[in-house]
């Protein structure tokens, strides 16, 4: 059996932290995930407020401490005076994706012209994948169907284990045919 890749689900809002606001966006990431990921995943979910410190924090904990391979954030991306998700994100990323937010961006504007109001970015903490995501849970999907199928060959590339989806929903694509399976040696 193998180990399950671990997930980071991070619901960014001030709100939600207090309990004056039930998370949808997080709940949301996960339901996602269970769709579409066929490989064995757990995730850790975190809701905190919209402080850099916190989200810093918070993001450093799941890409050092727990292990994850990928960290997903919702909400804070966008103009407004509280929103610091890409600051923070930035503040913990060794390198950025920014190929990966422009193609959310892009697709998001097919649903909503505020789409681009997000400031979401993407990049990389050694071997965890972070991406941010707008606060609005249909939001998740709208973002996630944009870049998905490019999700677990980045993963492989940063030496995570290797992540199944499911064709049904989502295609991964790996360019090498060497890459089409888990190594066994
Ligand atoms: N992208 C998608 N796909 N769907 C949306 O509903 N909402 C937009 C934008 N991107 C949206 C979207 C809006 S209204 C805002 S203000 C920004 O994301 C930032 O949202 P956030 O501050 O909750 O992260």
């Amino acid at each position: 059996m193998s180990v399950p890749a671990k997930i980071g689900i991070v619901t960014v809002s001030d709100r939600a932290s207090r309990g004056e606001y039930e998370d949808r966006g997080g709940p949301a990431v996960r339901e996602y995930l269970e769709r579409v990921v066929v490989s064995p995943f757990e995730t850790i979910a975190h809701i905190v407020a919209d402080e850099t410190g916190l989200i810093v924090e918070t993001l450093l904990e799941l890409s050092d401490q727990a292990g994850c391979c990928l960290a997903i954030t919702t909400g804070g991306t966008g103009p407004a005076p509280r929103d610091v998700t890409p600051e923070a994100t930035a503040m913990v990323c060794e390198r950025m994706l920014p190929g990966f937010a422009e193609a959310m961006r892009a697709e998001s504007l097919r649903f909503v012209p505020t789409a681009v109001l997000s400031r979401q970015t993407v990049g990389t903490r050694g071997s965890c994948l972070i991406i941010n995501l707008p606060g609005s849970p249909k939001a998740v999907a709208e973002c996630l169907d944009a870049v998905f199928a490019a999700v677990p060959y980045c993963i492989d590339l940063l030496g995570g284990p290797y992540l199944e989806t499911d064709p049904a929903h989502v295609t991964a694509f790996r360019p090498r045919q060497s890459d089409q399976g888990p190594s066994t040696s």
